[in-house]
């Protein structure tokens, strides 16, 4: 297994190009199930839970193929064409991997009228059901059923049909779903409390340009008007502003001056805002946001993870990896998952000052990080220990980096151009 080794104290300069986002591609490429036309989508990043979805998709019996590659950094150009689905089971070999691909039930059931799919796996970090996925769609009129740690859910004879859908708590992975239930059943369907993140509206976008009818995007109400078909569409996934962010503290941590080219601040804004006062120099410029820091005397600033336009949960592990460095003691509270604090142990490891109080963490920032062997536990996790690093004393060797390459496209390549002394090593 390889891992990533590290040597601190070098700062950060120059350019880094944010890749297309993780969260915005997965589902984008489930969507390529609702029609028979080829779906084009660009700046679709090179990461395993791309290619793991593809796997998933090609089961299905999408024909996938790979026109453009990204070693120009420039994003993937993949298109799907899901001329005939051959297959509407999503099996448990291909599903535990990630829980996001358990989102294939939306379309599958919609256009197919029937999906078995297994029970989802992904990232340990708090239990995450599926409660909201399938009162959803049994809202919508299917009907479902658990057998064997599968979801068999069957849709009304002649399709799924429009209804209100009120979910009890904002959920991405849910919002995502019935919105691709709907855009294919008969009547209007309206979401309340629905997920309003950059992913989500991207993800509405493109469907409004396969022919669906969608409006509300970008707020808490989503309203559609089932349509009969969807046809092809060219869409580009919109940069990660959780890679543009993660890179945007990292700056702050060894300081530096690096512009994260195709960043943009408005997607990450409660972020930023946190950085600001924390110290960080950080401006939107035409082509990107450029960040500034001298890489000392951070002011401690107290976060509360929340839903968009919140400070984005995904950001959580990496802000506290740059509060083990800040002047002071800092408060985070996580409120999206019960059980996202498994780094800190291994900051811990680096000799940072956290306790634990519930569902909140509160950092003692210390002078100096010394580079310590840890191990990654989830895939944002993982890169704290990688922020934690570029500043540590000494050198870090960070294990278990599959979790890594699961969201974070050429790291270690990204982040050396810059001038840090990071490489993956192969044991
Ligand atoms: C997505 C993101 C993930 C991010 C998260 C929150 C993708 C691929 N993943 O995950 O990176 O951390 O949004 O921004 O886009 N819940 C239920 N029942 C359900 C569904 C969710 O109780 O049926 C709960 C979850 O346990 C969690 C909360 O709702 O406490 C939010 O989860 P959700 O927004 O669904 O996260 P994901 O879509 O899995």
């Amino acid at each position: 297994m390889d891992r990533i080794r590290i040597k601190g104290g070098n700062q950060l300069n120059g350019e880094i190009v944010i890749s297309g986002a993780k969260n915005a591609a997965l589902p984008l490429m489930i969507a390529s199930l609702l029609t028979s036309e080829k779906l084009v989508l660009d700046n679709v990043p090179a990461l395993a839970d791309v290619k793991q979805l593809q796997k998933i998709l090609a089961n299905h019996g999408v024909d996938i193929k790979i026109n453009a590659n990204s070693d120009d950094m420039g994003g993937q150009q993949i298109s799907f064409h899901a001329s005939q689905i051959s297959d509407t089971c999503a099996p448990y070999e291909l599903v535990s991997a990630m829980r996001a691909s358990f989102w294939v039930i939306g379309p599958l059931l919609a256009r197919m009228h029937e999906a078995k799919v297994s029970l989802p796996g992904g990232c340990a970090i708090g239990t995450r059901p599926v409660d909201f996925f399938l009162d959803g769609l049994k809202a919508l009129g299917a009907s479902i059923k658990i057998e064997d740690g599968y979801v068999i859910a069957k849709a009304p004879k002649g399709g799924l049909r429009g209804n209100r859908v009120c979910f009890p708590k904002v959920s991405v992975g849910a919002t995502h779903t019935v919105m691709m239930a709907a855009v294919l059943a008969n009547g209007t369907t309206i979401i309340e409390n629905a997920a309003r993140e950059p992913e989500v509206s991207n993800v509405a976008n493109c469907l409004v340009a396969m022919g669906a009818k969608i409006s509300g995007i970008d707020t808490h109400t989503l309203i559609i008007e089932g349509v009969e078909k969807l046809h092809g569409a060219n869409f580009e996934v919109l940069p990660d502003r959780i890679e543009a962010g993660t890179f945007a503290m990292a700056v702050a941590m060894t300081g530096g001056d690096v512009l994260l080219k195709k960043g943009r601040v408005q997607d990450l804004q409660a972020a930023a805002d946190v950085l600001i006062d924390a110290g960080v120099d950080i401006k939107q410029e035409r082509n990107g946001f450029r960040v500034k820091a001298n890489g000392a005397g951070l002011r401690p600033i107290n976060v509360e993870t929340d839903v968009f336009p919140g400070f984005p949960t995904d950001l959580q592990a990496q802000y506290m990896a740059l509060m083990t460095r800040a002047a002071g003691e800092a408060h985070i509270k996580e409120t999206i998952f019960e059980n996202r604090f498994m780094h800190v142990a291994e900051l811990a490891r680096f000799g940072a000052d956290i306790k634990i109080d519930g569902q909140n963490a509160i950092v003692n920032g210390v002078p100096q990080l010394r580079g310590a062997q840890v191990m990654a536990t989830d895939l944002r996790a993982s890169v704290s220990l990688v922020i934690a690093g570029l500043v540590a004393d000494g050198e870090t060797f960070v294990s278990r980096i599959y979790h890594l390459d699961r969201g974070f496209e050429r790291l270690e390549e990204k982040l050396g151009r810059c001038g840090a002394d990071i490489a993956r090593i192969s044991d």
